[in-house]
């Protein structure tokens, strides 16, 4: 084939790839979203991860030391992940995004709620690497950094599950977590988790169904 020829069917080819994927993720929503509406009238508390959430110490995207006293009388909102992921963080936190956005239009007080990207590979993130990370999604969104000690005992704490993968000749490497949201209330404790497939209009729907 001639190079033209060949440069479009790889175009033609990507274009089918990314419409499907898109077919996927918005199925995926679509789904949940008519599901949760279904439920609505039982929402149902997860039990058996009561016991998730305790005390942390952190440092935030701007610099300053967090311990969850910092966020006291406040909502949290809790994401763990990593600012090299090629795919499901930025994913969620686009996700994260639009229902922030959504929920405040829907007359929730996004004042109430901090939401917190924690970083699971602060060799990398340092807090400055996370701040610029985190302007490309929701202004009220903080970062989360720390020593690998400090990251390991919060990961317990939030039962996050996180491991380096293969290094690779140039250095780089992907890291495997888990990827769930979790909502925590004014006193720190667990109130409900989000899951992957919650597609923005289902999340923000449980936030004001959960928030004051
Ligand atoms: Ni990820």
């Amino acid at each position: 084939m001639t190079p033209p020829v060949k440069a479009k069917l790889r175009a033609l080819f990507n274009g089918i790839l990314i419409a499907l994927i898109l077919l996927l993720v918005y199925g995926a929503y679509g789904y949940s979203s008519k599901n949760a509406a279904n439920n609505q009238s039982a929402p149902v508390r997860s039990s058996g991860t009561a016991t998730v959430g305790g005390p942390f110490q952190m440092t935030g995207s701007d610099g300053q030391i967090y311990s969850q006293k910092d966020f006291a009388g406040k909502y949290m909102l809790l994401y763990f992940g990593y600012t090299y992921c090629p795919d499901v963080c930025p994913l969620d936190l686009q996700r994260l995004t639009l229902a922030l956005d959504s929920f405040a239009a829907g007359g929730g007080d996004i004042s109430n709620l901090q939401p917190l990207f924690v970083t699971i590979d602060p060799a990398r993130d340092t807090p400055q690497v996370m701040a610029e990370y985190i302007t490309h999604f929701h202004p009220s969104i903080l970062g989360l950094s720390g020593t690998d000690a400090q990251l390991a005992d919060m990961a317990k704490a939030y039962k996050v599950y996180y491991q380096q993968g293969d290094v690779y000749e140039d250095g780089s490497y992907l890291m495997d977590h888990s990827s769930i949201m979790y909502l925590m209330g004014p006193e720190g404790e667990f109130v409900t988790h989000i899951s992957s497939n919650e597609g923005p209009k289902a999340f923000a729907e449980k936030l004001l169904r959960f928030l004051p």
